[in-house]
């Protein structure tokens, strides 16, 4: 079984949920308490033995590239200032894991955005984080799913149960669960963005993937769908109808940071692991709420 070594990073979104936040700065830029939210995806993506991300910009994308990059300025003026332990955390996001750029020239979906990273991920498997979702988990997410792979040797798609009424803002997979493994579902179906009407089930696929390298050649035969855009899922229930695809129920809690009001409970959900911030807000909430 070859190892899951390089995860594509789709990151050349409008990010138009958050303008006009998103005008000039990049979503994924956003911090998540003090982390830029695509640091916390990359100290996933390494905690998860991924050795190589492939981020996929595009105009306006600049200041990630930037964030994973070393800033010798800064460094000498920390190591100046003995801003050692400030110093450490800077320079160690730089060190995670390999950081490589593909740029996306035209935002024609995300099943192109992966694409676009076909000729550096080569015949091997891969991760796919979408950076939108954030997952807290014991175990990371990606590592969950990576662990079914190396068992398996199929593609594995991250699953949550959503309420019915949220089927259309998700791509939703249908199929078996399979014996024995309560958490893994052999899919049958998926479809992207149902209405709740024609949903076959309300399990959403969440922005973590493993997939086999074979996937490139159905995103290259897939035709624009909803929204005028390549989709990934499109391609996916193509996929399925040739060679087994399962979805895996993962553990953890998941943070749509792409959304005002996910964001929002993401930054109070990483703030209370700091005692000091989750303090202040206990008692911000007390007198408000
Ligand atoms: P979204 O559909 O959430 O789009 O993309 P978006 O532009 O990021 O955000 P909104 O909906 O306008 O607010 C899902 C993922 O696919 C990437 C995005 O960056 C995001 O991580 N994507 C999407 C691309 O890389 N390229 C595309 O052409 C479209």
């Amino acid at each position: 079984m070859k190892k899951v070594r390089k995860a594509v990073i789709p990151a050349a979104g409008m990010g138009t949920r958050f303008l006009p936040a998103t005008k000039a700065i990049p979503k994924e830029m956003l911090p998540i308490v003090n982390k830029p939210s695509i640091q916390l995806i990359v100290e996933e993506a390494a905690a998860s033995g991924i050795e190589e991300v492939i981020i996929v910009t595009g105009r306006g994308k600049t200041e990630i590239v930037d964030h994973f990059d070393a800033h010798p300025l800064l460094e000498d003026s920390l190591r100046r200032a003995g801003k050692d332990a400030l110093l450490q955390e800077i320079i160690k996001a730089t060190q995670l894991v390999k950081v490589t750029t593909v740029r996306q020239q035209r935002p024609l979906g995300l099943g192109h955005a992966i694409l676009c990273a076909a000729h550096v991920v080569g015949d091997e498997p891969f991760a796919v984080f979408l950076p939108d979702d954030l997952v807290d988990s014991e175990r990371p997410c990606a590592a969950q799913l990576i662990d079914v792979y190396q068992r398996t040797g199929k593609s594995v798609l991250a699953l949550m149960n959503v309420p019915r009424e949220e089927t259309s803002q998700y791509g939703i997979a249908a199929g078996t669960f399979v014996p024995d493994h309560e958490r893994e579902l052999l899919i049958e179906a998926l479809v992207e963005k149902p209405p709740a009407a024609e949903a076959l089930s309300t399990l959403a696929v969440v922005g973590r993937y493993v997939l086999d390298p074979s996937v490139f050649d159905y995103l290259r035969r897939t035709n624009p769908g909803r929204g005028d855009e390549i989709q990934l899922t499109d391609a996916l229930a193509q996929m399925v109808q040739k060679q087994a695809l399962i979805g895996y129920l993962f553990e953890g809690e998941r943070f749509d940071a792409g959304d005002v009001a996910g964001y929002l409970l993401a930054n109070l959900n990483w703030a209370r692991k700091t005692p000091r911030l989750w303090r202040s807000v206990q008692a911000w909430v007390k007198a408000h709420g």
